[in-house]
């Protein structure tokens, strides 16, 4: 349902909030809820410099995103792991990713408590998810072809039953576990957020212990 350009491209602007490359140096990137591997193509197709890293638990998710991945002549790690016990050491990561991840977590604590720890002090977290503010009816009138326009209902539909979020929500959310807000702006004509954050250099030594 995903797999098209319109959803790519999408997926891609995520990577317009990545930190400039450095001269000499690849920056690293955790893509985590790959699920069939758009959301990690679009990403690469926006930053050739990237080394990605995909992260699903699902193994028959891996199995499409090895399949999409060929498709797109397109090469990265695809890692079989639960977002709760990463395997990956502290402070791995520049940047943490996810396109339509956390809303669908049973325990958002868990999975940022980890995200948290794997992210490099001062590394970025860009996400997309999607606003419980949202309307349905945008959906008909958005552009592109009609299989984006379905599987952004799906996705209204799905988000609907799993959580959505308002924006002071999901941004309590992560300040709660230690990330610093940049910026979050709608988009997709309203009905998800992008939301930039920041691991800062030095914990808050009053940050909750999750
Ligand atoms: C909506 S899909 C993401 C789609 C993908 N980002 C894209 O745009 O192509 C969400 C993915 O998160 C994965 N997922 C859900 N909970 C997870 C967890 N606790 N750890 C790792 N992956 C998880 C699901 O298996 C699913 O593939």
């Amino acid at each position: 349902m995903t797999w098209h350009e319109v959803w790519r491209r999408h997926c891609g602007d995520l990577a317009d909030h990545f930190p400039p490359p450095e001269p000499g140096r690849r920056l690293s990137v955790l893509d985590l809820g790959i699920g069939p591997g758009v959301s990690g193509i679009g990403i690469l197709e926006r930053r050739p410099d990237a080394w990605l890293v995909g992260l699903d638990f699902s193994a028959e998710m891996l199995r499409h995103a090895r399949r999409y991945l060929a498709l797109a002549g397109c090469h990265f790690p695809l890692i079989h792991g639960d977002v709760t016990h990463l395997p990956f050491a502290s402070d791995s990561f520049d940047v943490l990713t996810h396109h339509s991840f956390l809303y669908l977590l049973a325990d958002r604590d868990a999975g940022l408590r980890e995200m948290y720890r794997v992210l490099r002090p001062g590394g970025h977290y860009v996400m997309l998810e999607p606003n419980r503010l949202g309307s349905v009816t945008v959906v008909p009138k958005m552009k592109g072809p009609f299989q984006f326009r379905l599987s952004m209902l799906l996705w209204r539909v799905v988000s609907t039953g799993f959580g959505q979020f308002e924006r002071t929500e999901l941004l309590d959310l992560l300040q709660k576990h230690g990330f610093v807000c940049e910026r979050v702006d709608e988009t997709l004509d309203g009905l998800g957020f992008i939301a930039v954050v920041r691991k800062p250099l030095v914990a808050d030594p009053l940050r909750p212990n999750l």
